[in-house]
């Protein structure tokens, strides 16, 4: 697993429950290049890593810029890095990884929910260093939930960046934003935010006749809770192609779960099927997905697996390991 050593350079506050930290290389020098809507995995204990959205540009080269909302409820990785991370700490990342870029098309819609901001702010620094047409809809609850709005104000496409807030009668809710009111050729739009959010913008853009492929989506949570391992699946057997060993995989544990209990390194993160980093070769057999990070031209092909939860509609997966 390549994982790179960086510093935590600075940590600001960027909204009553958001904190941005500025990751810089442990031994200086520049990072490995990234695209607008890249994240990287962040190593914050033997069995906590986490993915978190490159919010800076791309053009940035000398740093990373992640922005994390403090959630009690969740699965420890905010809080771990609210309540741990300080200045000078160093810490192991893995190099930045893309399942949500931006796409050739004359105009950009990017609407995001909450925390959602952070790849497609990304996307407006991307764009804006491009002069490429595009707009910017934030939505939070208030302005005082609102991450990283100074940067939102000050940037230099603050005219094309439209603020709603939920407390001001101004949420999802109440209506698409305009551009989205009526399907346009040669627009392609953007979503990132909590599943509900995600959901009503791609059912009602959907109705409003929006084509599957105009629509691109990163979740932060699974749309559904992964499936129980034992529900529709049975046991079958993953082979590993080096060594031609075959590992049994019953129907209450993942593929990732059996490879790792007999020594075989595999790359894990989110563990919730929404980052690919575990998405691993298939040489042979049919996977049966239950990510939301392929698309479903990715997914047709088969050729690609993510080991922390989808499983096999064949007898026997050969895995490119
Ligand atoms: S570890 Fe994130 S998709 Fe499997």
């Amino acid at each position: 697993m390549q994982t790179l050593d960086v510093i935590v350079h600075s940590i600001s506050l960027t909204s009553a429950t958001s904190r941005s930290y500025e990751l810089r290389a442990a031994a200086g020098g520049t990072l490995p290049s990234f695209e607008a809507g890249a994240h990287i995995d962040v190593h914050l204990g033997p069995s906590l890593i986490r993915p978190y959205s490159l919010c800076n540009s791309p053009q940035d080269n000398g740093r990373y810029l992640i922005c994390v909302r403090r959630d009690d409820a969740g699965r420890g990785g905010s809080r771990t890095l609210h309540h741990d991370l300080t200045v000078g700490r160093r810490l192991r990342i893995s190099p930045p990884r893309n399942h949500f870029p931006l796409v050739a098309a004359e105009r950009h819609v990017l609407v995001a929910g909450g925390i959602g901001i952070t790849p497609l702010l990304s996307m407006a620094e991307a764009l804006a260093a491009r002069g490429a047409s595009f707009v910017l809809h934030h939505y939070t609850s208030s302005a005082a939930e609102t991450p990283l709005l100074e940067r939102l104000q000050s940037s230099v496409f603050g005219e094309r960046t439209v603020i709603h807030h939920s407390d001001q009668g101004d949420s999802i809710r109440t209506g698409l934003p305009a551009e989205l009111l009526v399907p346009e050729p040669d627009t392609a739009v953007y979503v990132c935010g909590p599943d509900g959010f995600m959901t009503h913008i791609v059912t009602e853009t959907t109705a409003a006749g929006w084509q599957p492929g105009q629509l691109h989506t990163e979740r932060f949570t699974p749309a559904a809770p992964p499936a129980a391992a034992d529900e529709g699946a049975g046991e079958f057997t993953v082979r590993i192609a080096s060594t031609g060993i075959g590992y049994a995989v019953p129907a209450d544990r993942t593929i990732a779960d059996v490879l790792t209990a007999h020594g075989v390194e595999v790359e894990l993160s989110c563990e919730q099927g929404i980052c690919g980093a575990c998405l691993t070769p298939v040489l042979d057999g049919e996977p049966d997905h239950r990510d939301e990070v392929q698309t479903p031209d990715e997914r047709a092909a088969g050729d690609r697996i993510t080991i922390c939860c989808s499983r096999a509609r064949t007898p026997e997966l050969l895995l490119g390991l």
